[in-house]
């Protein structure tokens, strides 16, 4: 398994495009409410916004994709909310997919499953086999994820795997259980829609992301949009601990 540095155990390097984007995809109801559309309207536009985010992040060479799509809390919604919700998931991975594999795109889908339709998830199964060799891009979609839900899964499996770890373990124990494994750590996260909050996303992956908070809606999110946060990425000095001047003499 290939493994990545640790924000906190070592110093992951700098880059100017950020290796890894983590996204989430928020004011898709206010776009559509704006509109006097139904709130599905919105998140029907806000896939026409993934579409077009996946083709900039190949573009501008950005490896990795995580986007935010149902949150483990979004259950709460109105039961016809989510019944859509789940329809447009499964048409988009049937029209999507093949799409996706001729542009090199691997997709992952992370979060609790088990929940879903068996058809959602055998749909999920094939995509993922299908694109596995795919190396242009990893897009993975979190779905029904939660990252506490997250932590609590990696702690059990580790423990069910591995018994004799109980009572001590360690990071590099610990971190290969979690659901983005398989990813480094975001550089940048990005929160369209207004809001300033983390939301139950990837709780132990941002420990040291750059933050960026948009009141763009999802829907008009688009190349201009993505381009302003990466200006923004490339100002920040990623400390990880240290002062700026050691930084300085570093480089
Ligand atoms: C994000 O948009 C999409 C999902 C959570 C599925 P919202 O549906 O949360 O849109 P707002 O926040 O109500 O505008
Ligand atoms: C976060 O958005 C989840 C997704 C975008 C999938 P929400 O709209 O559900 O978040 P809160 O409820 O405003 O925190
Ligand atoms: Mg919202």
């Amino acid at each position: 398994m290939t493994s990545f540095i640790s924000s906190t155990r070592g110093i992951p390097a700098n880059a100017v495009v950020p290796r890894h984007v983590a996204v989430i995809m928020d004011g898709n109801g206010r776009w559509a409410k704006k509109r006097f559309m139904p709130r599905i309207a919105g998140h029907k536009q806000g896939l026409e916004a993934v579409r077009e985010t996946v083709k900039s992040c190949i573009e501008l060479g950005v490896e990795y994709l995580t986007l935010f799509a149902f949150s483990s809390e979004n259950w709460r919604r109105p039961v016809e909310e989510v019944s859509m919700l789940m329809q447009l998931f499964m048409l988009a991975l049937e029209r999507e997919v093949a799409k996706l594999h001729q542009n090199g795109v691997r997709l992952k889908v992370i979060g609790d499953l088990s929940r879903f339709d068996d058809k959602l998830i055998r749909m999920i199964e094939q995509a993922e086999a299908k694109t596995s060799e795919n190396t242009k891009l990893t897009l993975t979609i979190a779905a029904n994820y939660g990252g506490r839900w997250d932590i609590l899964q990696a702690v059990q499996t580790l423990l069910r795997e591995k018994p004799e770890k109980a009572l001590v373990f360690s990071e590099e124990d610990f971190a290969p259980y979690l659901s983005l494994h398989y990813a480094p750590e975001p550089d940048l996260f990005i929160r369209t829609g207004g809001e300033q909050r983390i939301s139950n996303f990837l709780l132990w992956q941002l420990a040291y992301t750059e933050l960026y908070f948009t009141d763009t809606l999802w829907p008009d999110f688009d190349r201009k949009a993505l381009e302003r946060a990466f200006d923004s990425f490339r100002q920040r000095e990623r400390r990880f601990g240290r002062t700026s001047e050691q930084l300085k003499a570093d480089a």
